[in-house]
């Protein structure tokens, strides 16, 4: 396969399944939490089609696209795991919706990161419902990994809902 068709696929099947997981969490209150600003994408995705709901972005350094930088006020910028502590002690256990895409192309340090050090400091954030889909396994503690769509690379993206 070509760079060009994998990476056409990778952009669709995110916007497949932030899409499904958006749906999945439209008649349920709570915050959306994206780790990963990036240039801006998948955040602008979502403030797009989920108008009206707090989305805090956790991101170690703004290089987004000027039109998609988060206000200061939803932005917790330094490392995730520093910040991710520092928003479960002032937002509490109110994420419903968690969009990850932190991994570095490492792809044994991340899957690492995401099972030993990600997964426990998403933990505190989560409200009982809540859909997490990462770029890199984050099996938390009383979540239920969900199968993906039958046409979906099973290693491209995990899908998970925290139980509680
Ligand atoms: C692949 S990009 C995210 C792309 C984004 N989803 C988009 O659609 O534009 C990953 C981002 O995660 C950030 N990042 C990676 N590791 C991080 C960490 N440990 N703490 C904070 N931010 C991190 C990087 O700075 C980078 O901007």
């Amino acid at each position: 396969m070509s760079r060009l068709e994998s990476f056409i696929r990778r952009m669709d099947a995110q916007r497949r399944l932030l899409n499904d997981a958006m749906a999945d969490v439209a008649d349920k209150d709570g915050i959306v939490l994206e780790l990963g600003l990036g240039n801006g994408r998948t955040y602008d995705h979502l403030r797009e089609n989920m108008p009206g709901r707090d989305i805090y972005v956790f991101e170690r350094e703004v290089r987004a696209h000027p039109g998609c930088i988060p206000p200061d006020n939803r932005l917790y910028l330094g490392h995730v795991i520093e910040q991710l502590e520092k928003a479960a002690a002032e937002l509490g256990p109110r994420a419903i919706l968690v969009h990850s895409d932190v991994g570095n192309g490492d792809e044994p340090a991340s899957i690492d990161f995401g099972r030993t050090i990600l997964a426990p400091a998403l933990r505190p954030l989560l409200a009982p419902g809540a859909r997490i889909l990462s770029d890199q396994p984050v099996p938390v503690e009383g979540a239920l990994e969900l199968e993906k769509p039958a046409d979906m690379d099973p290693e491209r993206y995990y899908i998970y809902r925290y139980l509680g």
